[in-house]
């Protein structure tokens, strides 16, 4: 059994990034730049920007961070994304999501100028990846696709699983699975919350990807021996014995599946690292695109 081990390659991929952004300083380029916007004072949303800001600083990207109370009218978060669309020196805008009750997430989303869309939400960015035309790809899928580059698993011709349906990771992973790349070219089932007999579905697949949010979820007699395990979950579950009060546990009972399989990654340190990779990575391609 081998770990996908997000940690590492993440950091190979911040790596290089941060060499290529030495040599455009050397060459006085202006860096790339990604502007997140929070909304309210959700913890792991905090948490989630709070990194995606620090590895921006890691790498030598510049970040800005624009804040709104959980109470914003949606026309001051409507003039904060028209005035990042216009600003030539923002390459990369990301809204945080969920987004308050009140605010209209789809009108939000359209709102972005899809040449700075680095979270690859916006129509436009979904319909080209659905086509197979280059685009930025959601940061999660992105970051799976590396993880299996990285470690040359075979997907050709595999029977791949996905648990989850979401926009932000089922349903474009299964797209991405499924294209005539490598990795790719795999036979996709998409299961979600009405599958009957979705365990039935779990045993016959060769690579299980297991983005549906529910703690360890996936057990042993789910998975055929050899099987890849893909484990996109991150839950915060209460932990007194942590100083923050909590523990995130990942979508497979990890303990339990490990040994069966040939490839698994791991909660903490697997596909969350990947994420903020793939953000970096399209970060950089939206700077490339825009600074000629
Ligand atoms: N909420 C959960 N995942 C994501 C993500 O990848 N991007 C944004 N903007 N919000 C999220």
């Amino acid at each position: 059994m081998q770990i996908l081990d997000g940690k590492k390659v993440s950091q190979e991929i911040k790596d290089s990034l941060r060499e290529k952004i030495k040599e455009s300083n050397r060459l006085q380029k202006r860096v790339p730049h990604l502007a997140a916007i929070l909304i309210g004072n959700n913890g792991a949303s905090e948490t989630y920007v709070a990194s995606k800001i620090r590895n921006c600083e890691e790498v030598g990207f510049k970040s800005s961070l624009v804040r709104f109370e959980n109470d914003v009218l949606e026309p001051d978060l409507v003039s904060a994304i028209e005035q990042l669309n216009n600003d030539e020196n923002v390459d990369g805008i990301l809204v945080q999501l969920p987004l308050p009750k009140h605010i209209n997430e789809e009108k939000i989303i359209n709102l972005i100028n899809p040449e700075k869309d680095v979270d690859g939400f916006h129509p436009i960015s979904t319909g080209k990846l659905v086509q197979g035309l280059p685009t930025f790809i959601p940061a999660t899928p992105f970051g799976i696709m590396m993880m299996l580059k990285h470690y040359q698993v075979e997907t050709s011709g595999k029977h791949a699983v996905v648990i989850g349906r979401s926009n932000i990771v089922g349903r474009p992973i299964s797209i991405l699975l499924n294209q005539n790349t490598n990795p790719g070219n795999c036979t996709v089932t998409v299961c979600h919350s009405r599958t009957q007999n979705l365990a039935a579905y779990c045993r016959q697949a060769d690579i299980i990807v297991a983005a549906l949010g529910i703690p360890g979820f996936l057990k042993a007699d789910m998975v055929k021996e050899g099987a890849v395990v893909i484990d996109v979950g991150i839950t915060r579950v209460e932990d007194p014995s942590k100083k923050s009060g909590f523990a995130i546990k990942g979508d497979v009972d990890f303990e339990q599946v490990a040994p069966k399989c040939s490839y698994i990654s791991p909660v903490p340190g697997g596909v969350g690292l990947m994420t903020i990779a793939g953000l970096l990575q399209n970060t950089y391609q939206a700077w490339l695109q825009q600074v000629r």
